[in-house]
């Protein structure tokens, strides 16, 4: 990720770009001790639980858990990728990029991009403008036909590809593009010259422009760039809808419609995900924020982790049509595989949600229950048992187990009561059907969900995580020698691999930067910010401390496997675990007189 940037320039850009000064750009911070403090912009809260240390250079949230360096902060607040937040902050601070020139394939690569979506721009603006001329009038009468307003019309870039055979490759011609370029972008298609045959004469090369006669929704990514189209016929012409297929720019499982738009709506508490163009464009007409849909495939896991960029929760509206409810299971498994909270809009009616704001109003819409994937899982159950039959509800209320068995007990009430009236099953026997855990494991986090209580963030860290974690956040200050520790010291994986890159010179914020998944780098940010106290003696003392505890874990651990054993061993084995008991035994009253 980080690594086409050379980690010395990025440590430089680091340093420039002072966490503090571009935090307070965007938000206001106090200064209390030696960190700073403010409301957290990623999410919504009262009292302030964002924190910034400007020693460290990072910042870490101990409500959402959010947090990292000056870069992370910049591809978060600015939904931005790596490469771009490093060029953005590197502009911000008039530093040169690195020399990248003598990479030729880059150089090439990044010429075509730039020529293809130059492309793409311009033949959207040609797209929009034609729909106040002649020849776009008959796809603006369709667009008000369906209702679509002028405002909408500029909202989403909404565009006119006229009934001509080639007139946007020649208006592209005329800016520049080559007919190769066209044709990479999708615009336009080159149909070779061919020889004579006996049956008829020889064929010029043609051009053609790939849409005709079809309203243009331009598909535009968060950081503006359009990268391909889709259009709509005006009538019954097979395809209904004609995409860009994938180029070197666009590639329909990364990315979703309306992104653009999306980025500009903070603060959304949820993404409503639709299937079709139409739809974005009804809701957003109607009042409906946060809408975006995917490119004509079913969601992709790269999809829903962009959709978490946005917001922390999915509402999945598809169509209420057989095939909209087939992909809505489909969505939920993948969302839930990348751990995103889900809520389902059910259309009554078989509509899709275009026909039903347009029949509803808002009202309607909003008053749609956001069904749980429980509920709507189980409700689709329902339809596919005979719940009249004794073995059908039997049936039924196995499958309805499989699928409550993940929730905790306080989610499992409402459904135990409806799968109770449904069945016939007692609580009992349906409660052992799911196999309800017992609620201390209920109460292990479920991974990056719901922000918990602020400033709890250790509660389920063992005693002897948490000193490890201590003294990573010591050794980080850099006042602490490292080598009175060793690599031994730490059993936790990240932790270990933290003491290494430390102990080999690595900055706490390129630390967090190189993680590659966002837990971790959250517990990096939050490990790495510094610890208490600025007394270098007193820091020393800690880390021994810690050291000290951590030592004491291991060799009561090591004693009670040792004691644990002993009774199925005999002879000669017997006799050494007796001497490394005993051994284990003074080791540990000498590091507790320590
Ligand atoms: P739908 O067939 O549900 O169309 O396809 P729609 O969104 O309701 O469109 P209107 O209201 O008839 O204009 C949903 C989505 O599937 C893709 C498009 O992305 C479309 O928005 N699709 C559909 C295609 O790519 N090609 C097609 O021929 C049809
Ligand atoms: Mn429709």
């Amino acid at each position: 990720m980080a690594s086409r940037f050379p980690a010395a320039w990025l440590d430089e850009l680091r340093q420039r770009s002072d966490i503090v000064q571009v935090i307070s750009g965007y938000m206001q911070l106090k200064r209390n001790g030696r960190k700073y403090w403010g409301l957290c912009p990623f999410h919504g809260e009262k009292t302030a639980s964002f924190s910034v240390d400007a020693e460290q250079q990072l910042y870490y949230c101990f409500g959402c858990k959010a947090g990292g360096s000056v870069i992370q902060f910049v591809m978060d607040i600015e939904r931005m990728d790596f490469q771009e937040a490093v060029r953005f902050l590197a502009d911000q601070q008039r530093m040169p990029l690195p020399q990248m020139e003598d990479d030729e394939d880059y150089q090439r690569r990044r010429t075509q991009r730039d020529r293809l979506l130059g492309a793409n721009k311009e033949a959207a603006r040609y797209f929009h403008q034609m729909l106040f001329t002649d020849a776009g009038k008959p796809v603006l009468s369709y667009l008000k036909r369906r209702g679509v307003t002028d405002n909408v019309i500029r909202r989403f870039g909404l565009g006119a590809a006229p009934e001509s055979w080639d007139s946007l490759t020649k208006h592209m011609r005329e800016l520049g593009y080559t007919d190769d370029e066209l044709r990479l972008c999708g615009l336009t298609v080159i149909k070779e010259a061919e020889p004579a045959t006996e049956d008829r004469p020889a064929r010029p090369r043609r051009a053609f422009d790939m849409f005709r006669n079809r309203a243009i929704f331009p598909i535009i990514d968060q950081y503006g760039n359009v990268l391909a189209f889709g259009g709509r016929a005006l009538g019954d012409q097979q395809p209904k809808y004609l995409n860009t297929s994938d180029t070197p720019v666009f590639n329909k499982r990364l990315g979703v419609y309306a992104a653009n738009l999306l980025r500009k709506e903070r603060h959304l508490e949820r993404v409503v995900l639709v299937e079709g163009y139409m739809d974005v464009v009804s809701l957003s007409q109607f009042g409906v924020t946060g809408v975006c849909a995917t490119l004509g495939t079913a969601l992709t896991n790269e999809q829903a982790r962009l959709l978490k960029k946005f917001a922390p929760k999915v509402y999945l509206a598809y169509d209420g049509d057989s095939a909209g409810q087939h992909a809505i299971l489909r969505g939920l498994d993948i969302l839930k595989a990348e751990g995103i909270p889900a809520r389902v809009l059910d259309f009554p009616d078989g509509l899709d949600p275009d026909e039903f704001i347009r029949r509803d109003g808002l009202e309607g819409f909003d008053r749609l229950p956001a069904l749980t994937p429980e509920t709507y899982r189980m409700r689709r159950l329902k339809e596919e048992y005979d719940l009249s039959s004794q073995e059908g509800r039997t049936e039924y209320a196995r499958a309805c187990a499989n699928i409550l068995r993940d929730l905790e007990p306080v989610e499992l009430e409402g459904h135990l009561q409806e799968l109770m009236v449904q069945t016939g099953f007692t609580r009992e026997v349906l409660v052992a059907q799911i196999g309800v855990r017992a609620p201390q494991t209920a109460a292990v986090p479920s991974p990056a969900q719901q922000p918990r209580p602020a400033r709890r963030p250790d509660a389920a860290v063992s005693e002897d995580t948490r000193a490890q974690e201590l003294l990573i956040s010591l050794f980080a200050t850099g006042r602490v020698p490292v080598d009175i520790a060793s690599a031994e010291d730490f059993d936790d994986p990240l932790l270990r691999l933290l003491y290494e890159e430390l102990s080999g010179g690595a900055s706490p914020a390129g630390l967090a930067e190189s993680q590659q998944d966002e837990g971790s780098r959250e517990r990096v940010s939050r490990l790495l910010m510094a610890p208490p106290g600025e007394d270098r003696d007193q820091l020393i003392e800690m880390a021994r401390d810690c050291l000290n505890r951590l030592r004491i874990i291991r060799c009561q651990e090591r004693l009670n496997g040792i004691m644990r054993s002993i009774n199925t061993l005999d002879g000669e084995e017997k006799a050494a675990a007796m001497r490394e008991a005993q051994r284990l035994n003074t080791e540990l009253k000498r590091l507790k007189s320590a």
